[in-house]
């Protein structure tokens, strides 16, 4: 399935700037004349947002296939609610994790299989892919460390060295079957060098 153009997605571990460089590129974008939005996963709904609570609060307890229904529960609110009405409005979507982050979390870190994903997807969101998505890639520790830095704390905070591996690992596999799609960033720089070569990318990408 060809990416949808006019909808980019950042993807990334804990910690490495998604959420900072998806808001940067959304005013660079805004300030050439584009109409963009600027979302989240999970949650850019109401209902979405009611689901993140449930994802990440520490407490909950959670098998992994309730947590995997609930992502593509809140992504397909997002996507019908806000995402494709945008889109279908000349909208530039840019969304701070997508169905990447379902790949490299509940594939390759929770070990689900990944036969399970792509079935959801043709239910979730049958002809929806960014056409550029920006991977912030990180040492594992060091992101945690920023998180802890800026006290952010939730399940998966919680989880090991060995699980955040798994995702950065699996986020790499993705760009690796799809270097055209995927484009490695490296995040350990400072947001501004981060920022300057999304830019570079995204404006040759609307070439
Ligand atoms: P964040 O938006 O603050 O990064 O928090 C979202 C958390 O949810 C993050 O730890 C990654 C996780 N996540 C999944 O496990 N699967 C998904 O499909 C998505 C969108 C996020």
């Amino acid at each position: 399935m060809p990416g949808v153009k006019g909808f980019i997605s950042f993807e990334g571990i804990e910690g490495a700037g998604k959420s900072t460089q998806a808001k940067l590129l959304s005013e660079y974008l805004g300030a050439k004349g584009h109409n963009v939005l600027l979302t989240v996963e999970p949650g850019g709904t109401g209902i979405g947002q009611k689901i993140r609570s449930l994802l990440l609060e520490p407490q909950n307890h959670m098998d992994p296939v309730t947590e995997i229904l609930l992502y593509y529960a809140s992504r397909a609110q997002h996507v019908r609610e806000v995402i494709y009405p945008a889109l279908l409005k000349n909208t530039v979507v840019i969304t701070d994790r997508f169905t990447d982050s379902t790949i490299a979390y509940q594939g390759y870190a929770r070990g689900l299989d990944l036969s399970i994903i792509h079935s959801l997807d043709e239910i979730v969101v049958p002809d929806l892919k960014p056409f550029l998505t920006f991977l912030l890639d990180l040492d594992v520790e060091e992101g945690l460390r920023r998180n802890r830095r800026a006290q952010k704390e939730d399940r998966f905070e919680l989880e090991t060295l060995e699980f955040h591996s798994r995702v950065r690992e699996g986020f790499l596999r993705i760009a690796a079957e799809e270097p055209e799609r995927v484009r490695i960033i490296d995040a350990s720089r400072g947001p501004e060098e981060v920022c300057k070569d999304i830019m570079r990318i995204a404006e040759e990408a609307w070439r």
